[in-house]
């Protein structure tokens, strides 16, 4: 079930190269990563406040939580941890923060920009456990050419 993330990231940098904006290359990126990893029903961005409060960014899937409360849910733990964390069944964890119910398992990747916490791109889905080590690899190269095309 695993894609070519070798060519994903090939593919992502050259969809984001030349474009300075933002807004518009976080767009394609949650879209890219949504359309080419099989298996999922939402990814996308949140952003953090200066107060740690997570805001909704760009995505792909159904309409989700706006805003997730400072260091709460999957979202809140990969943002304060600085760490990747991957959820098998999101039914588990306790401070899972309910958007979508078809979403059965998560992998939240921490945004760091030259160091610096952002936010976090989360992805869910409909399927138990779909998020292997070659995932979870593949997935943090995928944010790292994000940052790096972008930054
Ligand atoms: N499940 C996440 C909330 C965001 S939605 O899945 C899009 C969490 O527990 O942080």
């Amino acid at each position: 079930m695993e894609p070519d993330y070798d060519l994903l990231c090939a593919q992502l940098r050259a969809l984001l190269s030349g474009e300075p904006n933002f807004i518009a290359n976080a767009a394609n990126c949650a879209a890219f990563i949504y359309h080419e990893v099989p298996g999922l029903n939402w990814a996308g961005f949140y952003f953090a406040q200066a107060d740690g409060e997570l805001v909704l960014g760009p995505f792909a899937g159904r309409p989700a939580c706006t805003r997730l409360p400072s260091g709460r849910g999957v979202c809140g733990a990969a943002f304060t941890s600085g760490t990747t964390v991957v959820i098998d069944d999101v039914s588990t964890y306790s401070d899972h923060i309910v958007c979508d119910s078809a979403s059965a398992s998560e992998i939240v990747i921490p945004l760091l920009f030259g160091g610096e916490r952002r936010g976090v791109f989360d992805i869910d889905s409909p399927t138990l456990a779909r998020f292997s080590a070659g995932d979870r690899v593949g997935l943090e190269a995928l944010m790292g050419t994000f940052v790096e095309t972008i930054g």
